[in-house]
């Protein structure tokens, strides 16, 4: 189906931490073989915020780096909405400290995804069906994935955190064009959950890399039947694979399952690596700089993805949410993509961020840990920011 008007992907804005744990360091605190994070999960850093940053700095900083390079005011935008899981509380969305500091206020909807790691695709589907709509009255919408991930300290997940915002303006689709239809696929299950007032998630790794590759067969497979293709054509043809990145073993694993179901692997054993290497790999190293920053993850390897793309050219993304979801949309390179403005600024935050040792680490986890179980973090941001609760 096409629209009369193509909406897309108008602008985007990146955001990292200050700081970050090199994993060769991490594996020497934790007493592990450093192979284990670098071959078996395929990590090399996390980012992390330490103290003095939150999801909102980092929320923040994404959005203005998407608005600076728009054109039109903030009174063109209509819509904002922040897919997380590290929300702040349990009623209030995280866009309210959000607005307050970019003083966006007015003819707006301004609301909170959660849907585990599927919150910012969520996000996004429902600013472009907005924008697409009468409702909009031809108004932008901003929307931001962010997360900041830290699983108990020593626990299997402590190697696959990070932290990171994206920010995406969704408008003309200067950068790239959204497809009308997305596949989505659900199911319920227990992999991976924080209950209410729990400091930290809870994963049962195993039935999440099921969960994951089961959405993803569905996702693939619907979208091959809706555009009469074959999955092996599209694995063949598709210039560019993006998927949720909780670590990139992860990722090759369901892309191994998804060649296994085309049959490609049959004549050539080492197909789906080759396809990994050529395909998915090179849009997943600022992953490995920047670990599992769960709404966020999906969508920093689609901005590599789209570095230096000739217009017309077309990437997939696949998103997946425990508890569980998943969602696959295609997007099309537009005529910013060849220049990559939003690339140059991670690349400075990567140059400019601190390299923890494995000491402060572990103080900071210590620090965190006897907080967390202290305090709402609501309560902690505002007292740390000085903010006041409007009336
Ligand atoms: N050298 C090379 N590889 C090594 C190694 C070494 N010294 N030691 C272990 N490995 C490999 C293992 O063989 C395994 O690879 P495989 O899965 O291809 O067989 C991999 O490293 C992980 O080892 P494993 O023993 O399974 O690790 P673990 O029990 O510590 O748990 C996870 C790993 C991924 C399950 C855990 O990190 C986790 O739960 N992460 C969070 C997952 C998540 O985010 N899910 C929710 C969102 S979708």
């Amino acid at each position: 189906m096409r629209l009369s008007e193509p909406v897309g992907i108008a602008s985007l804005g990146l955001k990292i931490p200050s700081f970050f744990l090199d994993l060769k360091d991490f594996a020497h605190l934790r007493n592990t073989d450093p192979n284990k994070y670098e071959i078996g999960l395929g990590c090399r850093e996390m980012a992390l915020c330490l103290d003095q940053h939150t999801v909102v700095d980092l929320a923040l900083g994404a959005a203005r780096r998407a608005l600076m390079r728009r054109k039109g005011g903030l009174d063109q935008i209509g819509f904002l909405a922040i897919g997380t899981e590290s929300g702040l509380d349990m009623s209030a969305p995280l866009t309210k400290w959000v607005a307050r500091e970019l003083r966006l206020s007015g003819a707006l909807r301004s609301y909170e995804v959660k849907h585990a790691c599927l919150g910012g695709t969520l996000a996004l589907r429902q600013a472009y069906e907005w924008r697409c709509s009468p409702a909009s009255k031809g108004k932008a919408a901003l929307v931001i994935a962010v997360d900041d991930t830290l699983y108990e300290a020593r626990s299997p997940g402590e190697p696959t955190q990070g932290a990171g915002a994206v920010a995406m303006i969704v408008d003309e689709p200067l950068i790239a064009e959204m497809d009308p239809c997305s596949h989505s696929w659900s199911r319920p299950a227990d992999d991976f959950w924080r209950p209410v007032g729990e400091p930290y998630p809870h994963v049962d790794g195993p039935l999440s890399l099921e969960c994951y590759n089961q959405g993803a067969l569905a996702c693939f497979q619907a979208y091959c039947e809706d555009t009469n293709q074959t999955l092996g054509n599209f694995l063949e043809n598709i210039k560019g694979m993006s998927f949720h990145t909780p670590f990139p073993k992860m990722v090759q694993k369901a892309l191994g399952v998804l060649c296994e179901k085309a049959e490609i692997t049959a004549g050539n054993p080492n197909k789906a690596k080759e396809l990994f290497l050529e395909k998915v790999a090179p849009h997943l190293t600022w992953n490995q700089k920047i670990g599992n920053s769960m709404t966020a993850s999906l969508w920093f390897s689609v901005a590599q993805n789209l570095c230096g793309r000739r217009i017309g050219e077309q990437i997939s993304a696949f998103s997946y949410g425990s508890g569980c979801g998943a969602e696959l949309q295609l997007l099309t390179a537009g005529p910013e993509a060849q220049a990559a403005a939003w690339a140059q600024d991670l690349q400075e935050d990567f140059s400019q961020r601190t390299r923890l040792s494995a000491q402060d680490y572990d103080s900071f986890r210590t620090r965190n840990q006897a907080v967390k179980s202290g305090f709402p973090a609501a309560e902690l941001l505002q007292n740390k920011r000085g903010f006041r609760h409007a009336s």
